[in-house]
């Protein structure tokens, strides 16, 4: 399966925000804190070429589920490839989560995983998503968000009463990695 360039698809749409894709020490970093020995139901937000959707897929069980929304056409027609039963993707924004959820029979999710740009969003709009994502989070749930900017911790303290942080040099960018607790 050809990947698309992230780096052609960053010129075409300033949201994808990176040249490149997270890299495989991140992507280990940040789903080692998953725990996939039972049933889980995930969500990821700006899933691009699916560095972490595929990895996820590896380790998942039979029963899990996971949701994928993007809001770049080309990574939405690549990852339409995959084929795997427990994976739904859809093209639309992940301020839409709730209703994405509604449609697809669920409420609640163990595990968000964030890739979206919020530094290029409006403070209501990032409000707003991290409101959501507190929401439709279960109560022993992680909501993890990797970043190039550090401006999402302030949202992020403001809605989980739980957040710790990491800055990993691995990436290029290095990135601040959170994960939120309720
Ligand atoms: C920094 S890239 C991360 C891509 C990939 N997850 C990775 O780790 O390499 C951000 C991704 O979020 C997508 N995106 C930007 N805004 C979005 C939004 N509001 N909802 C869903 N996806 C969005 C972009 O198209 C892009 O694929």
């Amino acid at each position: 399966m050809k990947k698309p360039n992230v780096f052609k698809e960053f010129i075409k749409d300033k949201n994808v925000a990176s040249v490149s894709e997270t890299s495989k020490h991140i992507v280990e970093k940040i789903c080692n804190k998953i725990d996939f020995s039972e049933k889980k139901i995930i969500v990821e937000y700006g899933p691009g070429t699916g560095v972490f959707t595929k990895y996820l897929l590896e380790k998942m069980n039979q029963d899990s589920k996971i949701i994928i929304i993007e809001t770049n056409k080309e990574f939405v027609e690549n990852l339409n490839k995959i084929n795997d039963p427990r994976l739904i993707v859809v093209y639309d924004s992940a301020e839409n989560v709730q209703d994405i959820l509604k449609v697809n029979n669920l409420s609640k999710v163990d595990y968000i995983i964030s890739g979206v740009p919020f530094s290029f969003m409006s403070e209501d709009d990032v409000t707003e998503l991290i409101k959501r994502s507190r929401d439709i989070l279960n109560e022993d749930g992680g909501f993890f968000v990797y970043q190039v900017s550090s401006k999402i911790e302030k949202y992020l303290k403001d809605f989980f009463p739980h957040v710790s942080k990491d800055f990993a040099l691995n990436n290029i960018p290095p990135l601040h990695v959170y994960e939120a607790r309720k």
